[in-house]
């Protein structure tokens, strides 16, 4: 299908709306509709019960004192695995699926890498009563069983793409063509890309992470932190608490992506790092891609960092050298994975992992009294079946 380019929706020279016709009539009808909803008292009094009494915020700001000591400086994590589902997704299902209401739709259709955002959707869709539809790439499906097991617990349709890699690309691939043969659906994105307004969207959602988080270390530290640290798949978790700190120069926005089985093995989902500007899934932004702009093979360990693109601010933010991009293999993820487990009785999700590998990498750069945020995306428990058949099967 030919693709229509309107200059809505850009951070510097990213973002915007690369899709055909129908789609753009969608999009431009979930931009209204979320604009007027937003400003609405009677939302945002329904969005603040939802996140306290039902998702459970605020997530606490949790002093890693173990791994402070061993690391050698002050190390806080912001504990969006404590949410309800096990991570930060919630947050921003919950704000989709009412908007959804709002605009009359009877479904949602969304796509799912390490299920995460797959059950979140699938438990808004519930709570609201809205027919819920997940497509999940086979391989990720493999991984994650119990989630897909979940999301059928949760009443959603569960559609296993095999075309393609058989990965979060593909899956969305997927949702977008139910979407434009199934009118009165709502695409439910689950992270910080797509076409406009997702990325603002799922942004605004999601800031609360860092609000809450800068409060939090006013109150224990007095001071801002000094750097803030999340991984990198689309980028909402890292988005939701960089966002307030922006403008909050002397705070280093560090965001981690997957140099899954080495930088220089093609083997790995680096966007920032490695990736030129390009167009994925109706948006412009990093892209690891070939010679013809077509999505290039990438890999992780971490099926939610998996992603040949990547959130168009962090992509602005990148090129006006706000944001600091670093990498982390498989192996240092599964690393830091063993040991946040055995200093501090938290089991994290893979994806999570890759962030605080960092931590551990980057010991030498901190001094003592620096104070670092990590953003704690999810819990492990997803993760535990692919740890043990990659290294629980040795011990
Ligand atoms: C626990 C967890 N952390 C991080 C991510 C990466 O997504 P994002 O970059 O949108 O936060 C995922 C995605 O599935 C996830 O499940």
């Amino acid at each position: 299908m030919e693709q229509v380019e309107v200059k809505k929706g850009y951070f510097g020279e990213y973002g915007g709306q690369f899709v055909p016709g129908p789609l753009l009539d969608y999009l431009n009808a979930v931009d209204a509709a979320y604009n007027e909803l937003k400003e609405k008292p009677e939302f945002k009094a329904r969005m603040k019960s939802l996140l306290s009494d039902y998702a459970g915020r605020p997530s606490p700001l949790y002093f890693a004192e173990k791994m402070s000591e061993k690391l050698g400086y002050k190390i806080y994590f912001k504990r969006e695995d404590l949410n309800h589902t096990g991570a930060h997704k919630i947050n921003n299902t919950l704000g989709q699926a009412l908007l959804a209401k709002y605009m009359g739709m009877k479904e949602v259709v969304a796509e799912t890498g390490a299920g995460q955002h797959g059950v979140a959707t699938a438990t808004a869709a519930a709570l609201v009563g809205l027919k819920c539809t997940i497509y999940m790439g086979e391989i990720d499906a493999e991984k994650q069983k119990m989630n897909v097991y979940r999301m059928k617990l949760l009443g959603a349709d569960v559609h296993v793409v095999k075309s393609g890699d058989r990965v979060l690309k593909d899956a969305i691939d997927e949702a977008l063509m139910y979407l434009v043969g199934h009118p009165g659906t709502f695409y439910l994105l689950g992270s910080a890309v797509g076409p406009h307004p997702y990325p603002t969207m799922v942004r605004d959602f999601q800031k609360i992470i860092g609000e809450e988080a800068k409060k939090q270390i006013m109150e224990k530290e007095g001071r801002l932190p000094d750097c803030l640290v999340a991984c990198v798949g689309g980028g909402s978790n890292a988005l939701g608490l960089f966002y307030d700190f922006i403008k909050d120069e002397g705070v280093r926005l560090v965001a981690v992506e997957p140099a899954g089985k080495g930088l220089d093995t093609g083997l790995h989902a680096a966007t920032l790092t490695l990736g030129t500007p390009g167009v994925i899934h109706g948006f412009r932004c990093y892209l690891i891609q070939d010679e013809n702009g077509n999505p290039g093979k990438i890999h992780s360990i971490a099926s939610g960092l998996d992603y040949p693109g990547v959130s168009p601010e962090f992509s602005n933010l990148k090129d006006i050298k706000r944001l600091e991009v670093a990498t982390i293999s498989d192996e240092e993820a599964l690393d830091a994975f063993d040991m946040v487990s055995r200093e501090e009785g938290i089991i994290p999700a893979l994806e999570t992992a890759h962030a605080i590998a960092y931590l551990i990498k980057e010991k030498d750069s901190f001094g003592k009294d620096d104070v670092v945020i990590l953003n704690f995306s999810g819990r492990g428990d997803k993760d535990v079946e692919t740890v043990f058949n990659i290294r629980g099967r040795q011990a």
